[in-house]
């Protein structure tokens, strides 16, 4: 850390933003295989959520990667990096009063404590989107499953690069098993639950 650089002292504390949007902040972290319905879960959630009055930011993975992490890859050092870069925007959007919603392959445990330390264990919410990898491959929406193992794409997460599940998650929703509907409200009754409570 560089000796002259200073943090600035917020005269407006997360807790007078929470005041003002009636709600309790936190980050919700959607962890799973591509193809296992983070987007389409993190998407539908944003959407029941705003209808009830609760503000809230997705920030995807796909997306960011156009962006804020267009100079990366998928190494394992490169998604290092991205998970940090996603994980302090989340802080920062947590910390504005925001119900914060990552959705984000993150497949090593180690990247997604580094993400936990940065954002708070309080705050931070790790969700498992478990799916098969045999169904996400079967499904391959965007037909990256297909290119991996055609060899036309490297280091694509199951095929040639590891996913490491969650041990303890806060929730855990099997996308196997559950349809998106019973998914999203699942996790928006938990997020619910967390924010408005007393
Ligand atoms: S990571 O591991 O968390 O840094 O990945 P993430 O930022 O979530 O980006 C995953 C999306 O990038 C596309 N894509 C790949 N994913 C995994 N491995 C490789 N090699 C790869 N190349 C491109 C893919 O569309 C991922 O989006 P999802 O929504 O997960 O399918």
């Amino acid at each position: 850390m560089n000796k002259n650089l200073n943090w600035q002292k917020h005269a407006i504390k997360p807790i007078d933003r929470e005041r003002l949007m009636e709600h309790k902040s936190l980050v919700i972290w959607l962890t799973g295989l591509s193809g296992s319905g983070k987007s389409t879960i993190g998407n539908s959630v944003e959407k029941q959520l705003y209808q009830k009055g609760i503000h809230s930011y997705l920030l995807d993975g796909d997306d960011l990667r156009q962006g804020l992490s267009k100079d990366l890859g998928f190494s394992e050092h490169d998604r290092s990096e991205n998970i940090r870069r996603i994980a302090e925007v989340a802080h920062t959007l947590r910390q504005s009063g925001l119900v914060t919603i990552v959705s984000t392959i993150s497949p090593y445990k180690s990247n997604r404590e580094l993400a936990r330390d940065i954002i708070s264990d309080h705050f931070f919410h790790e969700v498992y989107i478990s799916c098969a990898l045999e169904v996400c491959e079967q499904r391959d929406p965007k037909g990256l499953y297909h290119k991996a193992r055609s060899g036309q794409i490297s280091q694509f997460t199951g095929v040639d690069q590891p996913y490491e599940p969650p041990t303890s998650p806060k929730l855990t929703l099997p996308t196997d098993k559950l349809n998106i509907e019973q998914a999203s409200l699942t996790l928006v009754h938990y997020i619910v639950s967390k924010v408005k409570e007393a």
